[in-house]
């Protein structure tokens, strides 16, 4: 039974990683860092299935411990700071999460055991203000944001490391991914929770920022396994994951409410404090490469994913107004 460790394992792709691992057949080894409430709500469905080991990315000495322990095959780096905006706000901190976080878990790897394989979440934010259309992986980055920087350097020391120690590292350069389990705060959760609340009569507008720009957005699951298909293969190397399909926030918006029979234009209301202080304008990635050399492909079109996201939304807070009818009685 091979044995992967998974950080970020709380989060919505660490979430969707672990189960597919463990349908492999894996030991799944998640390490969460200590907070004053835990958190599980994404992982509490198989928290049996894994084992939770303490551990932050800004600590050298506990990523050694934890490779010394339970000596894994495979690492995936899925820790950051991950939020765009708060990497504006919170710039020094995101550098030492999202950025040098990278080098401790690579250098903790070249101290323990250099033939650990390791996966690097990269993002399409490092093409920032796009020199290319679509975007492969021979297209120079520049990045807009500190997030994107950061995720720069986390995808320049990983190769570096793979060249400087042979170690087999890939990074992941993934395109917006999306699902039930996505964090509030990004755009497409936030809209279909939204319409979800509006729909039940618990809201009746939603604040957004910039409705123009385009990202191309797939479905989380089906980019998790593109992870492990990197880490199966003969050689290293950097792969673009995208669907190859671009949308503007407003067709999102317009998709979301649309499946609800609702009239977008009575319910959103454009916010200046969500712009940002210098936007990723048109994200579409170029996947070929993913095709050829790994055989993946997505497998949810954009109308699927509004669609199931919508519903999910729908459900839950349908489930929770009625747990309160329940209470009330
Ligand atoms: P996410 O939901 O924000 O999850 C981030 C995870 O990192 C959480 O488990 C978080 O733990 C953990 N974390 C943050 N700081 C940490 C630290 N100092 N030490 C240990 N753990 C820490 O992100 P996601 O959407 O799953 O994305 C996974 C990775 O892929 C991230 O690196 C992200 O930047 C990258 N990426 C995402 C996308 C996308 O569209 N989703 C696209 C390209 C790249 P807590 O639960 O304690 O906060
Ligand atoms: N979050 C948010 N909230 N974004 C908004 C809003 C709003 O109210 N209104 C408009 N947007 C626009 C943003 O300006 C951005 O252009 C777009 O919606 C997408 O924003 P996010 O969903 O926050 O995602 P992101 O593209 O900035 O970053 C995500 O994708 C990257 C990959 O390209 C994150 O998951 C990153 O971690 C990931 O690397």
């Amino acid at each position: 039974m091979p044995t992967a460790l998974i950080t970020g394992i709380t989060g919505q792709d660490g979430s969707y990683l672990a189960e597919f691992l463990l349908a492999q057949g894996y030991k799944v080894i998640g390490m969460v860092r200590r907070t004053s409430t835990i958190n599980f709500d994404r992982i509490r469905h198989f928290q049996e299935d894994v084992e939770i080991v303490q551990g932050d990315l800004l600590d050298q000495m506990s990523l050694i411990s934890i490779l010394q322990e339970y000596q894994p095959s495979e690492v995936y780096n899925l820790a950051a700071q991950s939020f765009v905006p708060t990497s504006f706000t919170q710039p020094v901190l995101t550098g030492e999460f999202t950025a040098l976080g990278v080098t401790r878990v690579l250098d903790a790897i070249r101290i323990v055991d250099p033939t650990i394989r390791f996966y690097q979440a990269s993002s399409s934010e490092m093409f920032g203000k796009v020199q290319e259309v679509p975007q492969r992986e021979s297209t120079p980055f520049y990045p807009r944001s500190p997030y994107g920087v950061a995720k720069l350097y986390g995808h320049w020391i990983t190769i570096n490391y793979r060249e400087s120690y042979d170690i087999f590292a890939c990074s992941g350069i993934l395109f917006n991914h999306e699902s039930p389990r996505r964090g509030l705060e990004f755009v497409t959760h936030k809209i279909t929770n939204a319409v979800a609340r509006i729909k039940l009569g618990l809201d009746s507008e939603l604040r957004l920022g910039n409705l123009e720009a385009r990202r191309d957005w797939g479905y989380a699951p089906d980019y998790v396994r593109a992870m492990w298909l990197m880490l199966q293969q003969d050689t290293p190397d950097d792969y673009v994951v995208a669907t190859g399909e671009t949308h503007s926030v407003q067709e999102f918006v317009q998709e979301a409410f649309g499946f609800v029979d609702l009239d977008w234009e009575k319910y959103v209301v454009q916010d200046p404090k969500f712009y940002r202080p210098a936007e990723v304008d048109l994200l579409v990635g170029d996947p070929a490469k993913a095709g050829e050399r790994l055989g993946w492909e997505p497998s949810v079109s954009f109308g699927e994913l509004v669609r199931l996201m919508v519903q999910a939304d729908l459900e839950a807070w349908e489930r929770r107004l009625k747990q309160a009818a329940a209470l009330d009685q």
